[in-house]
């Protein structure tokens, strides 16, 4: 079976530690290797697909060229992402630009270049003929098949999302009289678990319907949404398993199957490194303040989302493990990174590392409370080296004209 996973207790305790002391806290660590050895993972699961990266889930200029390294191509969700692509050297020929009610300027820059563009709605068809656009086009279609790990992150069903099924075949036939359609696409929603495969293999079978309706195409795109296992007792995702049911679902089809996972190329590639300032006993439970906070990593705030956390600290086997909150530094009520959690007692001072935090992390923090964006360390082998550095109060108000 495909699909190992690397748990949080995998991580080298002493190296990150030493990391914590040169660079700070917060500060996001990426283990490049990790993301060559996933895109290698997906590679050898879907041999004969098509392997994008969905790079919405970690932009970092050191991960974007790892993942092109290893032979991925981009899948970008913004104009901003397309910039970025093309400065960390993809080739326009392997970029494609996934428009979601695209903004002007979006399509302004991204008509520019040579990529493909997957439209959602007639209307952007439209906007790209008035600019005289004729190049190479893919249509999305809402599968009308959701699936995720939270109802936030399922777009198979939102409307949003899409030309809805029974019109694609029509949306299809209007994209090839403005450019050449190569390619339909389809994305149930993020976080596809191994145990139920059904709305995934459902959102295929359409898929593949919809491949031998509209013929002649280079590719079927059925999105990302592999899962990874954020609790320390889930099991990994079956990738042969699930690449077994998407080529089942599929059936006869000239066209290339097309993938184009985020999450699973970067998540267990990367850990939050944070410090615990505050050690707080009140009435209900301890309090444990950190370093890093929903400015710094927001899917617990936003989604509920479970992520592991290990002390790093060097007797914790030693300590007596105690159920504590652990919240950030945020004048916000949600922001909570983990409550009633099980850890060796924390003592202010510590290093705590959090798990699975390599996609969708970094890329979704924000400054909120005039809180600086953390640093980015990138490792290979045993060298390590700043990606991104962290903002500082200068950077702050750097933007300011008033
Ligand atoms: N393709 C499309 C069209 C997408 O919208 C997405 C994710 C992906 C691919 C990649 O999905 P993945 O393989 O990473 O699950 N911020 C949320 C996830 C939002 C995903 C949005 N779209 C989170 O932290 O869980």
């Amino acid at each position: 079976m495909s699909g190992d996973v690397r748990r949080l207790a995998d991580w080298d305790a002493e190296r990150l530690r030493a990391l914590a002391d040169e660079y700070g806290t917060p500060t996001y660590v990426l283990d490049l290797d990790r993301i060559t050895e996933n895109c290698a993972t997906l590679r050898s699961a879907f041999p004969e697909a098509h392997v994008a990266f969905a790079v919405k889930a970690n932009t970092t200029r050191a991960a974007l060229e790892t993942v092109l390294e290893a032979g991925l191509d981009a899948e970008c969700a913004a104009a901003g992402e397309v910039h970025r692509a093309l400065e960390a050297g993809f080739p326009p020929e392997r970029i494609r630009y996934t428009a979601v009610l695209p903004p002007e300027a979006d399509l302004d820059f991204v008509t520019q270049h040579d990529i493909t563009i997957t439209v959602g709605a007639l209307d952007t068809l439209d906007s790209l003929e008035r600019r005289g656009f004729d190049g190479r086009l893919a249509v999305r279609v809402n599968p009308g098949i959701g699936a995720g790990h939270h109802a936030k992150v399922t777009t198979g069903t939102e409307p949003k999302f899409g030309i809805p099924y029974e019109r694609a075949v029509e949306a299809c036939e209007r994209a090839r009289e403005v450019g050449e359609l190569v390619g339909i696409h389809a994305h149930a929603g993020s976080g596809i678990s191994g145990e139920d495969l059904s709305a995934h293999r459902a959102l295929v079978e359409r898929m593949g319907d919809l491949a031998r309706d509209v013929g002649d195409l280079e590719f079927v795109d059925v999105g990302g949404g592999f899962g990874v296992p954020y609790r320390e007792d889930e099991p990994p995702l079956d990738l042969d398993a699930v690449a077994a049911a998407t080529r089942e679902a599929l059936g006869e089809t000239d066209a290339q199957l097309a993938v184009e996972p985020g999450r699973y190329v970067t998540a267990d590639a990367g850990v939050l490194l944070t410090r615990v300032n505050t050690v707080k006993e009140t009435p209900e439970t301890p309090v444990v303040g950190v370093d890093a906070g929903m400015t710094t990593l927001v899917r617990p705030a936003m989604y509920g989302a479970y992520h592991a956390i290990r002390t790093l600290a060097a007797d914790a086997d030693a300590r007596t493990v105690r159920e504590v909150e652990m919240a950030g530094p945020v004048c916000e009520t949600s922001d909570v990174l983990a409550r009633e959690r099980s850890l060796p007692d924390p003592i202010r001072g510590d290093v705590l590392a959090i798990g699975n935090a390599g996609a969708y992390g970094y890329e979704m923090s924000s400054q909120y409370n005039s809180r600086p964006r953390p640093a980015v360390v990138a490792l290979t082998g045993d060298d390590d080296r700043l990606a991104v550095r962290r903002e500082t109060l200068a950077d702050l108000t750097a933007l300011e004209q008033w």
